[in-house]
């Protein structure tokens, strides 16, 4: 019998537990699951791919047969290259469905022997996404049973180190304008 192996791409800036979910979906009914990550130079992500693909690897430690990688181009292409015959989406709702039609006929029709499967992921997850994760981490709410746990801790060391940098760089403009006025008030004088 053939073995399946699929492909699940995404951004995963950074991933969620509806990701993990739903790769523990997937490897339940693809004898092999490659989670697979872009490298997308356009957008500007919060986390580095290393970083990305470090959690990740974490994340899929214990599913013996999920593997992460990272890919650019057409997600098509890296299908094939790999000789997978599915691609793995998640729907959460109905505002996801168009968007994932959209790709999955483009995809079709590229590619017309590799098909999409949609899944679900549990509906605790069903409003979550990497977008609101990476807000509220940086507003400071809790995130909290929504990503895993070196998921969060990778977050607030992010979010540490841009707090840091933006108190240093607000102390130095203060200190700049301090010098500034005083050598102003000092120019005065001169006159
Ligand atoms: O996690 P995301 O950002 O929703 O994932 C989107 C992704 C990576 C699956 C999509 O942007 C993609 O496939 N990009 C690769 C380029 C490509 O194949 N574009 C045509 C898609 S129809």
């Amino acid at each position: 019998m053939k073995r399946i192996k699929a492909i699940y791409p995404g951004s995963f800036d950074p991933p969620t537990n509806g990701h993990l979910d739903l790769i523990e979906r997937g490897s339940k009914i693809f004898d092999e699951l490659v989670v697979a990550i872009l490298r997308n130079p356009e957008k500007n992500p919060l986390f580095s791919l290393a970083d990305r693909r470090k959690m990740l690897e974490a994340m899929t430690a214990g599913f013996d047969n999920v593997s992460v990688d990272t890919f650019d181009g057409l997600t098509v292409d890296y299908a094939l290259r790999v000789e997978a015959r599915a691609i793995l989406r998640g729907i959460r709702a109905i505002s996801d469905y168009e968007y994932e039609l959209q790709m999955a006929l483009m995809n079709r029709k590229l590619q017309p022997g590799l098909e999409t499967v949609f899944m679900m992921p549990a509906e605790k997850y069903s409003y979550l996404s990497s977008r609101l994760v990476r807000e509220v981490a940086q507003l400071g709410g809790s995130i909290e049973c929504l990503v895993p746990e070196i998921v969060g801790q990778k977050l607030r060391e992010k979010i540490d180190v841009a707090h840091k940098f933006e108190k240093s760089a607000e102390s130095k403009g203060k200190a700049a304008s301090k010098t500034k006025s005083k050598s102003k008030s000092g120019n005065k004088k001169a006159k």
